[in-house]
């Protein structure tokens, strides 16, 4: 990659009572978070929480309803695509994104945002050590169409570096990676976002890569924000049997909270109040009061 060692500016992304509904349910209620770089930040929480709407409202795929982002100050409604696509990468959840190119050239629409007609050579001098620092030279002129899905996410991750960006946004990056291509992609997003002053985002289900690596970690709960911190903070046997409905122990692994699944809570013990869907919220409140008919006869 390209030597970007000179001092940047700031990074800050500063979301405030963010709201977003896709139909008349709202999605993300009142998110306000406040995120500063350099870091490497994980945003974590149960499927179906909100969190890529929630990265899709920061780079402007999505418009809250309510709310508003702030990139470096800046309202990012008063910002443009290009100029939002220098300052912020975004790696997407990629299983469906194909393109009927080499990799090189999927990797290279990535340099889009700062080209001109003179720079190709210099675009591809990127292109290539990037796809060198991933470990994928060998697959530079493969069909990015006939990779395997931890190829796939190793080319689209290669596709947000090259843009070089002030803040990476990427959402699942290594769910298709095997265990060692996942301990390796996330240790070097921690170094990157130290060695290039990135604001790093990585979305994760992975917790204990993600707590052993992570500046911070966000954990989101029904549509907002239920914890923010260390891993260390975050990442208790409370928070995560009060957001996954799980019971875990904890243990030490060098300083970062390593969690040890017990077992997940029969739902008829959760908070029935929480459950998402009515249907299913209605089914646990009749077999709840029809147990407590069998008790009381
Ligand atoms: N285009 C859409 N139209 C309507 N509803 C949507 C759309 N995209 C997502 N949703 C809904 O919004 C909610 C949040 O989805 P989102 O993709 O942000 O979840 P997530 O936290 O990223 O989940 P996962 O861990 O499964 O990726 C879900 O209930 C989902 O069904
Ligand atoms: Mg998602």
């Amino acid at each position: 990659m390209q030597d970007t060692s000179s001092k940047r500016d700031k990074m800050q992304i500063q979301i405030d009572n963010l709201k977003f509904a896709y139909t008349s349910t709202e999605i993300l209620k009142d998110i306000t978070l406040d995120l500063t770089g350099p870091k490497f930040v994980s945003i974590m929480g149960p499927n179906g929480v909100g969190k890529s709407t929630l990265i899709h409202c920061i780079n402007k795929i999505l418009t809250p309803t309510d709310g508003s982002v702030l990139l470096d100050g800046k309202d990012v409604k008063e910002i443009t695509i290009k100029e939002i696509a220098k300052n912020i990468g975004y790696v997407p959840y990629s299983a469906n994104d194909t393109f009927p190119l080499s990799v090189v050239d999927t990797v290279l629409m990535g340099r889009h945002p700062h080209s001109s007609w003179k720079s190709l050579d210099k675009d591809l001098d990127i292109v290539y050590d990037t796809l060198s620092m991933l470990g994928i030279s060998h697959l530079a002129m493969r069909n990015f169409n006939e990779l395997s899905a931890g190829q796939h996410q190793k080319v689209m991750l290669a596709r947000g570096l090259v843009q070089e960006p002030k803040i990476l946004l990427l959402d699942e990056p290594t769910s298709n990676l095997d265990v060692r291509h996942q301990l390796d992609v996330t240790k070097m997003l921690k170094r990157l976002s130290v060695e290039k002053e990135i604001l790093i985002i990585m979305i994760s289900h992975d917790i204990n890569i993600a707590a052993k690596f992570s500046d911070e970690i966000i954990m989101m709960h029904q549509g907002g924000i239920y914890a923010v911190g260390t891993p260390n903070e975050v990442i208790t046997p409370e928070n995560l049997q009060v957001v996954y409905g799980v019971e875990s122990r904890i243990v030490d692994d060098g300083g970062a909270p390593h969690v040890i699944l017990q077992d997940a809570i029969p739902m008829d013990v959760t908070d029935i109040d929480s459950v998402r869907s009515p249907t299913m919220a209605q089914a646990l409140r009749t077999r709840a009061e029809s147990e407590e008919d069998t008790e009381q006869a």
